[in-house]
């Protein structure tokens, strides 16, 4: 049972090709899936930055981060899952760049911060998460 979970649990971060196969024999367990309170927070992360790309494209300045960045080394990961030197080594890094994007003082163009941002989920999600990397992907602004 214990076992069967982990497997579910690790599912999110897998690539897409591999969910596919696997569909067919996860379905029973799907009922039981709860996601962590860190993939919950990654996905108000994801949206976040979706809305602050539309505003980017629209020419309009993104007002300041409402989500607590902090959440990151607080929030329980899906079992199985723990903070690794290379989730430590990412972590800042990012919360950083996401924070530069409502600095208001800053010299760097703000397409480029958002980028950068977007650039840095992905370092880490390389190594710690390969699921969503195509979504992740579609941040970018070209
Ligand atoms: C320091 C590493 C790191 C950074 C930075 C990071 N992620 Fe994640 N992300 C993870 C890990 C690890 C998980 C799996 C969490 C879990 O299952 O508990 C995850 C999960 C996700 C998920 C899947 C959630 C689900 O429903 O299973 C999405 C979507 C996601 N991240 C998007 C993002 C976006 C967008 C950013 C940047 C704004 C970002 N991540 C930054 C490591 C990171």
């Amino acid at each position: 049972m214990a076992v069967l979970l982990f497997a579910f649990l690790a599912f999110s971060c897998e690539n897409e090709e591999k969910k596919t196969e696997e569909t067919a024999q996860k379905k029973v367990e799907y009922d039981m899936y709860k996601p962590s309170e860190m993939a919950n927070f990654m996905n108000a992360m994801y949206i976040y930055n979706q809305q602050i790309r539309d505003q980017i494209i629209a020419g309009e300045i993104p007002k300041s981060m409402p989500l607590d960045l902090m959440t990151l080394h607080s929030a329980e990961m899906s079992d199985g899952k723990g903070r690794t030197p290379v989730w430590d080594s990412f972590v800042n890094v990012f919360i950083e760049s996401q924070k530069t994007i409502a600095d208001t003082l800053s010299n760097v163009e703000l397409k480029q911060r958002y980028n950068d941002a977007i650039t840095n989920c992905l370092n880490c999600h390389k190594t710690e998460c390969v699921g969503p990397i195509p979504k992740i992907k579609k941040l970018l602004i070209q």
